[in-house]
C-alpha cells in the first residue's frame, strides 16, 4: 500500500457512515453499522496479503489458482471500541489470530500505560492489522503500535472509522510504514480531543455506556 492515508469513498461506506454520525441512531443499529463498515474497509486494507498459487481440479481442468499465503493474519483490538470491529474483518478472514491492547491515559504524565497486551506469537511473520473506530489525537495509536513494533511486527497496517487531521499527522510523523485505512478524514479534533463533526464518543455508543 504506497499511500500513507487511504479514504474508502464507496457509496455503501458514505451511506452508512452518515447513519451512524447521526445521534439518533440507536446502540443496536451503531453496532451493525460498524460491523457492515468494517467488512468493506477490512476488503481494502487486505488487498496486500501475499498469495500463491495451489493446484486446483475444476469439473474441467487443472489449473495454478491463487490462495493466501504465509502465517496467518494477525488482528489486534485496540481496547475497548477495538472490539467493535473485530467481528466485521473475522467475517472476511475467519482465521486470523486476535490480540488485544489496553490502554489508560495516565492523569498526571497524560501519557498512555498499558494494562493489557496479549497478542499472537511470530508477529514479525504476519501482516498486523490494529483497529480502531477512532483516531482522534494519535496518542493512543501511536502508543499501541509502538508496542506492536517492540512485540516483533514488522508489517502492520492501522484500521479506523474516522480519523482527523491532527491523528493521521501524528502517525506519520511516528510510523510513516503503517497505511491508514479509513472511512473519513474529519475536519478537526475539539478541545477535549472529540473528532469533528464525528459521531460523538465510538465506545460509549456502541456500547450502551455514558
Ligand atoms: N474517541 C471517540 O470515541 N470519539 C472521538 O471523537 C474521539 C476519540
Amino acid at each position: 500500500m504506497s499511500e500513507h492515508l487511504t479514504v474508502v469513498e464507496h457509496p455503501l461506506v458514505q451511506h452508512k457512515l452518515t447513519l451512524m454520525r447521526d445521534k439518533a441512531t440507536s446502540t443496536s443499529e451503531f453496532r451493525r453499522l460498524l460491523h457492515e463498515i468494517t467488512q468493506l474497509l477490512a476488503y481494502e486494507i487486505t488487498r496486500e496479503l501475499p498469495v500463491t498459487t495451489t493446484k486446483v481440479e475444476t469439473p474441467l481442468e487443472v489449473i495454478d489458482a491463487p490462495k493466501l499465503a504465509g502465517k496467518k493474519l494477525a488482528l489486534v483490538s485496540i481496547l475497548r471500541a477495538g472490539n467493535g470491529m473485530l467481528d466485521g474483518v473475522l467475517d472476511l478472514v475467519p482465521s486470523a489470530r486476535v490480540g488485544f491492547v489496553g490502554l489508560y491515559r495516565d492523569e498526571e504524565t497524560l501519557k498512555p500505560v498499558k494494562y493489557y497486551f496479549k497478542v499472537p506469537d511470530a508477529l514479525e511473520e504476519r501482516m498486523v492489522i490494529a483497529v480502531d473506530p477512532m483516531l482522534a489525537t494519535g496518542n493512543s495509536s501511536v502508543a499501541a503500535i509502538d508496542m506492536l513494533k517492540e512485540a516483533g511486527a514488522k508489517n502492520i497496517r492501522f484500521l479506523c472509522l474516522l480519523a482527523a487531521p491532527e491523528g493521521v499527522a501524528r502517525m506519520k510523523e511516528a510510523h510513516p510504514d503503517v497505511p491508514i485505512v479509513t472511512a473519513s478524514l474529519d475536519r478537526q479534533l475539539n478541545e477535549k480531543g472529540y473528532i469533528l463533526p464525528g459521531l460523538g464518543d465510538a465506545g460509549d455508543r456502541m456500547f450502551g455506556t455514558k
